[in-house]
């Protein structure tokens, strides 16, 4: 007994320190919003009305960079998406789908008789249109740098919607495109609260952008006590979120916090659409093992009774 003790004690420490040497890495803990989303934990669901606005925002922001190619237009109508309409059991059939659908134009997949490309309105059944036709031209177009699919981006980074709401809003305020450097001193800190009492200069270099949550090394960019080097990295990316950025159709203040808040929980949503069915069965089968554990002590009561035991 003492030995398995022992073992699981060992398991233990060795989870728990490997747990503290991935902390102390190089970028910020991504931390979220402050009250968390939603969608977390095992009773948590998707909050509907930010998963609609959060396709707004990446309709309207990030879609002119980022693809979703696994995503087909009539997952947004189905069970467990932000459109679903029990009115509409086919998706294909749902007008607002429909209607987002049209407002993209693709290319067929058959071309006409002469062999031509035909552009055409997407239709429900059809995936999201790509921003860019290959690797290649996505590249050309951000300075060398590759805009990731969004697919199943929170699945993808570690921190999930957290990381990707920290990064967006996480962007230095006091530097947004500036000159490529970013001066530290006692008036700064990477964000509120955080006492790294940093002192030295920042060299971001041409066309990238410093990001405490990006995961990389600032150490050869900085001038000042290296052991002392901000945490985070830089990535091709600008900051991309600015208050009034969308006009919300559902009236709501689009201040950045909101945006980034939105659009984390849609791509939650985009990288795992079946998570509260899932989550739905998963607690109906807890609540059943209770019951069954229940009944399964009432009887071994019941049959050990008169037993001397
Ligand atoms: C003008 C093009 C452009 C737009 C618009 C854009 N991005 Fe990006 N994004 C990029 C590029 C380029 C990269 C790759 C940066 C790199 O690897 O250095 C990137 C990378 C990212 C990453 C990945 C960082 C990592 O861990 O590798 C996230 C997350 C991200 N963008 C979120 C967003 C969100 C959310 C939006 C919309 C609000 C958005 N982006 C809009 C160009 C864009």
């Amino acid at each position: 007994m003492k030995r398995i003790l022992n073992s699981l004690a060992a398991g233990l420490a060795a989870i728990m320190l490997a747990g503290s040497a991935h902390a102390a890495g190089g970028a910020e803990h991504p931390h979220g919003p402050e009250e968390g989303f939603p969608h977390e934990g095992v009773f948590g669901r998707f909050e509907m009305d930010s998963v609609q606005r959060g396709y707004q925002v990446y309709r309207e922001v990030c879609s002119s960079c980022h693809g979703m190619k696994l995503l087909h237009y009539r997952n947004l109508g189905e069970p467990g998406g932000p459109f679903y309409d029990p009115n509409y059991p086919n998706a294909n059939d749902n007008p607002l789908v429909k209607e987002f659908a049209a407002q993209d134009t693709i290319t067929d997949a058959t071309p006409d008789e002469f062999g031509d490309p035909v552009q055409r309105p997407a239709r429900p059944s059809d995936q999201f249109k790509s921003p860019y036709a290959n690797e290649q031209q996505a590249r050309a177009a951000n300075g060398g740098a590759l805009p990731p699919d969004f697919s199943v981006i929170t699945k993808a980074r570690h921190g999930g919607a957290n990381y990707i709401y920290s990064l967006i809003t996480g962007y230095p305020s006091w530097d947004v495109m500036g000159d490529g450097e970013i001066e530290f001193g006692e008036e700064y800190s990477v964000h509120e609260g955080d006492e790294h009492g940093l002192h030295g200069t920042l060299i971001q270099p041409q066309g990238q952008y410093y990001n405490p949550y990006m995961a990389g090394d600032t150490t050869p960019q900085w001038e000042g006590d290296p052991r002392h080097a901000p945490p985070g990295g830089f990535l091709a990316m600008p900051p991309q979120l600015s208050d009034g950025q969308v006009e919300y159709l559902d009236g709501t203040e689009a201040t950045v916090e909101q945006m980034a808040y939105d659009v984390a929980q849609f791509l939650a949503w985009a990288g795992e659409p079946k998570q509260t069915n899932r989550k739905k069965a998963g607690v109906a089968v807890l609540i059943y093992l209770a019951l069954l554990a229940g009944v399964l002590w009432l009887s071994y009561k019941r049959i050990w009774r008169n037993v001397a035991h």
